[in-house]
């Protein structure tokens, strides 16, 4: 029997759209900010009786829906945030759908509540109502949602207690403030108030929200950075390595002022910390990319979640090479324990985001201005602080009394226990893990030897035959010279194989196949791979790590000093190459502290 055609209600339409972005309560909320941040909100008030599924309200003090737009508010693909086709290529509002409060009011109890700054009262409509009635309310806009999926019995399955739903709505707004300082946030549960953030204009008023809404473990132990470049600007914090999680839990990362979850940007800032993260670590960060609207389509997903860069190569190498630059640049002269943010690593605007040298970007210099020595037998020379030399022949606490300039990780006292070197600077005490600092000195400079001489090829005795899609064959035809300066030698021999002819000789019984098509789907993906260089890295880590000093290796005071030294002068040494931090610092009220001693 041949089903007829017909036209769905109009209710149900509704229900099904509602179906892409009313997933639970908390999406609720996250349409409902959106709209008062759109409106240009100060201040936004959630409030919520058991976990959003009873009832919800959202209340600004936005610029308010006119009384005769109140019914079309609440109508299908209504909007008045775009017009034309034009503007779908360059919206710089978080919604443009027009779907959003349609499809709430087709799944729940839906009153809406305006007043504009001109009306003298407010209007109100209820969800399925076609003319309002006066209302009171100041300026601004009240969405109350009750009941929600009341109507859809499957969906209400598919909820979860009012504890989690909770949660959720907690969670999503936590991140939206965060997305938005200069407007003031507050959430209520079952009439108890969860927080009320006050709007922060300032950095240091902003760091109080993050120890809100994130913990102040976060901004203790993590960098500001604001930087920009190639009309794309990233600011915010970034955790120290050290400060690593267990969970991909402690990431936001916001583009123009959206939250998004996105792919390439994940793995552009995992790229950017994987030297210095134990492996299976998350790094802990807060960014907001600020980048034309018209590079970025944001019409991708109903929810908005995610989005599209136009040059996605672009963005992933300028928040790749920004943060590299900022983790590269911890040093024990830039600050304090690696506990107080880094000054902001401010950048003038005109220099080129994919300009090779990452130093060019234009950040601040190591205030030490010592340049890693770059020596050929760099393997050999890392243990040249283990010799008395020039070097370490320092001035000592003695000249510091003598008003010599005092290095920040100061002079050496002597050794703990034959694992620690204790040493005093201006500030207090400082603790170096020997081990751990001299592994990541001699990995440093293992990399700086390779990257000064190449890295050496091997041939392969048989060349291994690699069958590829004919995409992917291409993809490896035109990086075949990227390839070649790692080492790996790869040619295309037909429409869908590749033959590897020759590897970096630190790969040597590595699995090549492996790493080719892992290779490959990166640079599919992303327009760029670090496999190659993160597989040649690890291996220089092994080295590094069986090269370095051991523990209960006696050293004198000025192997010491030169240790300290070279730790200063060396990326990334906050923490060896497991992510481990390398040394400590216990300033003197600290200690005072300790002791229960007043000044
Ligand atoms: N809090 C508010 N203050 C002022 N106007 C609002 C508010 N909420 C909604 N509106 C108006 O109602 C319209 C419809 O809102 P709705 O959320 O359904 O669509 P949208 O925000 O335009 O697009 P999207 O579906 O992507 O969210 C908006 O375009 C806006 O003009
Ligand atoms: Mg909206």
């Amino acid at each position: 029997m041949t089903r007829r055609i017909h036209a769905l209600p109009s209710q149900l339409v509704d229900q099904i759209a509602a179906g892409e972005v009313v997933e639970r309560p908390a999406s609720v909320i996250k349409e409902l900010v959106e709209n008062s941040l759109d409106a240009g909100a100060s201040r936004v008030e959630v409030e919520v009786e058991r976990g959003g599924i009873k009832r919800m309200r959202v209340r600004d003090d936005g610029t308010g829906i006119a009384r005769e737009d109140l019914a079309l508010a609440l109508s299908r693909h209504a909007t008045s945030k775009i017009a034309t086709l034009e503007d779908l290529d360059g919206i710089a509002t978080l919604g443009f759908r027009g779907e959003a409060l349609p499809s709430i009011a087709s799944v729940s109890r839906l009153t809406l509540v305006s007043r504009t700054p001109e009306a003298e009262n407010a209007w109100r409509i209820d969800g399925g109502e076609e003319t309002p009635s006066p209302a009171a309310h100041p300026p601004g806009t009240s969405v109350e949602v009750r009941d929600l999926f009341y109507n859809v019995p499957a969906r209400r399955k598919f909820l979860k207690t009012e504890k989690t739903e909770f949660r959720h709505v907690e969670q999503l707004l936590r991140r939206l403030a965060l997305a938005r300082f200069d407007v003031a946030f507050s959430l209520r549960h079952n009439g108890r108030e969860l927080f009320a953030l006050r709007r922060a204009e300032e950095r240091r008023g902003r760091e109080a929200r993050l120890a809100t809404l994130l913990g102040s473990a976060f901004v203790e132990n993590s960098l500001h950075l604001d930087h920009a470049a190639a009309g794309l600007s990233l600011r915010g914090w970034v955790g120290l390595p050290t400060f690593s999680r267990s969970q991909p839990d402690l990431q936001h990362f916001y583009v123009n002022g959206r939250l998004v979850r996105d792919k390439l940007v994940t793995h552009a800032v995992r790229q950017a910390y994987q030297d210095v993260l134990y492996h299976g670590r998350h790094p802990a960060y807060v960014l907001y990319l600020e980048i034309d609207p018209r590079q970025v389509d944001v019409n991708v997903h109903p929810t908005k979640h995610e989005v599209r860069f136009r040059e996605s190569r672009l963005v992933h190498d300028f928040i790749f090479r920004t943060l590299h630059q900022v983790l590269a640049d911890l040093r024990p002269g830039e600050q304090g324990a690696g506990r107080e943010p880094a000054a902001a690593v401010a950048a003038p605007g005109a220099v080129e985001a994919t300009s090779p040298p990452v130093r060019e970007v234009g950040f601040r210099q190591s205030s030490l201005g010592l340049p890693v020595r770059e020596s050929p037998a760099a393997y050999e020379a890392s243990f040249a602080w283990q010799q008395p030399s020039d070097r370490g022949r320092m001035p000592t606490p003695a000249a510091e009394a003598a008003g010599e300039e005092v290095p920040p990780l100061g002079f050496a006292l002597g050794q703990l226990h034959g694992v620690y070197v204790l040493a005093q600077n201006r500030e207090g005490l400082v603790l170096v893990d020997m081990h751990a600092a001299h592994e990541r000195i001699t990995y440093e400079r293992l990399k700086q030897a390779l990257q000064a001489q190449g890295i050496r090829s091997q041939p392969l005795l048989v060349p291994l035959a690699v069958k590829v899609s004919p995409g992917e064959a291409e993809l490896a035809e035109s990086h075949q010279a990227f390839m070649a300066e790692l080492g790996l030698e790869v040619d295309r021999i037909d429409r869908e194989t590749l033959v590897v002819r020759a590897i970096p000789a630190l790969l040597e019984g590595a699995d090549v196949e492996q790493l080719l098509r892992d290779l490959l789907s990166e640079l599919a993906e992303y327009g760029e791979s670090s496999r190659l260089r993160a597989a040649i890295n690890e291996v220089l880590a092994t080295m590094a790590c069986h090269g370095s000093v051991r523990a209960n290796r006696r050293l004198t005071l000025e192997e010491m000093n030169a240790l300290l030294r070279d730790v200063e002068a060396t990326e990334r040494s906050g923490q060896c190459n497991h992510g481990r931090p390398t040394w400590a610092r216990l300033t003197l009220e600290e200690l005072d502290r300790l002791f229960l001693r007043g000044r």
